[in-house]
């Protein structure tokens, strides 16, 4: 086992809240009441419970113990490296949620009026305009509450856009290479998606999109980098390709973190890009939910963009809701605000020498794993990668039986989250691997050298590798019945009974 400064393997048990405690015990001491008893029943009548609710009852210490435990049971960036590929997992500075606390922007509430707001407009401007200028495009829509939300956004902004144009056309193009997500946005948005194949080298080929463009192609949807790590060479000229048949060119920008201050993709020939937030500015996973996918655009689809927009008149600010060709709200108020300013204080922090610095360095670690790992891990493709590297585990199953799924395993015995595994599809055994630029170079090797040591004890050794986890509190789970069967509920002991 390689030392570790992490955690490793993860010891507890818990039982749930509502095992922990006893009948009539309380954490808190309230003063005597001084206000006339009312007996609900004879305010609510009929809508009065008739038994107390099954309320977990615990002192203080215990629920505290409960919940610092239960955080415990998990793997966390403040912990140590989580190198999932794809989902950028990567330390979020501190200062970030000093500043999203702060009492003038967390106690604001979307109703005051705008003389009240407009700091936090100012705010909202200042990123739109920063991400905009990032990225090369006129506006940026900040409503959009996670990165498939903002892919639905932007390809409601092209129907929108063509529909004026006389045809809101049928299909968009989507290379093998691209995220999961972008298909289902597409069918979400009632286009069909077309598969292209990438070319042996991990890049899409404009002979390739060429074939398959026609008068019904809307979009092309291109990931860039896409889920192999790879700069899409082409992308300019299938650009100018799709615009010459009428279409337009989305990019999912979800991987800026590997281009940010190099290219702007604006200047590139694309039309409509999302921004991951918590991918690229530090800011919270989102869970598909509360985070924030803004959206980029040129200045053809800048009247289509989500309503309200903020506006900048001389030094005061406005939302502008007359608009009328916009595609209307996709998320209540202004998107998940405490999220974008979270945002804004990264890049207000970094500048752009900072962000491009950011760039630098998440290219050169991920390229710095690669480069040690790829004798006992072939990488999928013979080509430079950036931000993020995906490795084959098939040689290793070929040699010794050990899969990537049992890879993964194992390094939560050396203290670290295992890498995305299996993704993206066209990888046979794939590891996809991204340190982020956050991780110094001691804990990258601490990670390779947990990796080597896995390939190595799965030669002499594999069926311990077969059998890991062997060093947390619970082992290898029957995955598929907990996708299948999933106990979402508490049951009490009488109902089992
Ligand atoms: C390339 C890419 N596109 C789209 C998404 C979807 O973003 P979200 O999970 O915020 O919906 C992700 C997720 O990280 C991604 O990596």
């Amino acid at each position: 086992m390689t030392q570790s400064c992490v955690t490793p393997g993860l010891l507890h048990y818990e039982p749930p809240i509502f095992e922990i405690g006893a009948p009539g015990r309380n954490g808190a001491s309230l003063p005597a009441l001084d206000v006339p008893d009312v007996d609900p029943a004879t305010s609510l009548g009929n809508l009065a419970r008739k038994s107390p609710p099954g309320f977990p009852e615990a002192s203080e210490v215990e629920v505290m113990r409960h919940f610092v435990r239960l955080s415990q049971w998990n793997h966390a960036i403040d912990l140590g490296m989580y190198p999932l590929g794809s989902c950028t997992m990567k330390y979020n500075p501190k200062v970030n949620e000093a500043t999203a606390r702060l009492p003038g922007l967390a106690g604001l509430h979307p109703y005051q009026p705008e003389s009240h707001l407009q700091g936090a407009l100012r705010l909202l401007w200042e990123l739109d305009q920063a991400l905009s200028e990032i990225s090369g495009f006129a506006r940026t829509t900040l409503q959009p509450a996670a990165g498939a939300h903002g892919e639905l956004t932007g390809l409601m902004l092209i129907r929108a856009y063509l529909t004026t144009a006389g045809n809101p056309r049928s299909k968009v193009i989507i290379p093998d290479t691209a995220h999961g997500t972008n298909p289902a946005s597409v069918a979400l948005n009632g286009y069909k998606p077309v598969l292209v194949k990438t070319g042996a080298d991990g890049v899409l080929l404009p002979a390739d999109v060429e074939a398959v463009l026609d008068e019904d192609v809307a979009a092309i949807m291109v990931t860039n980098p896409n889920t192999l790590g790879i700069y899409e060479t082409h992308l300019p000229k299938i650009a100018e390709m799709v615009h010459d048949a009428g279409g337009l060119v989305y990019m999912d920008g979800a991987n800026l973190n590997a281009i940010m201050g190099k290219v702007k993709p604006g200047d590139l020939g694309v039309d409509v890009m999302h921004f991951n937030l918590h991918k690229t500015f530090s800011t919270p996973h989102g869970g598909g939910g509360p985070g924030a996918g803004p959206v980029g655009v040129v200045e053809r689809l800048v009247p289509y963009l989500p309503r309200p927009t903020v506006e900048k008149h001389g030094d005061q600010f406005t939302l502008d809701l007359d608009r009328p060709e916009s595609i209307g709200r996709v998320r209540s108020f202004y998107g998940n605000f405490g999220v974008l300013v979270r945002a804004f204080t990264y890049i207000r922090e970094l500048g752009g020498e900072g962000l491009t610095q950011a760039t630098e360095m998440a290219v050169l670690n991920a390229n710095y794993i690669r480069a040690r790992l790829k004798e006992a891990f072939p990488p999928s493709h013979d080509v430079d990668t950036l931000h993020e590297t995906v490795f084959s585990g098939k040689l290793l199953k070929k040699e010794t039986g050990v899969i990537t799924m049992d890879v993964a395993k194992r390094l939560m015995d050396h203290g670290f989250h295992p890498p995305t595994v299996y993704f993206p599809l066209i990888v046979p055994e794939a590891l996809m691997i991204e340190p982020t630029e956050t991780e110094p170079p001691e804990e990258l090797d601490r990670f390779c050298d947990a990796m080597l040591h896995i390939h190595a004890e799965a030669h002499d050794s594999p069926e311990t590798v077969h059998a890991a986890p062997l060093q947390v509190g619970l082992r290898r789970l029957d995955e598929t019945r907990a996708a299948r069967k999933p106990r979402l509920r508490w049951t009490p002991p009488e109902e089992t009974e």
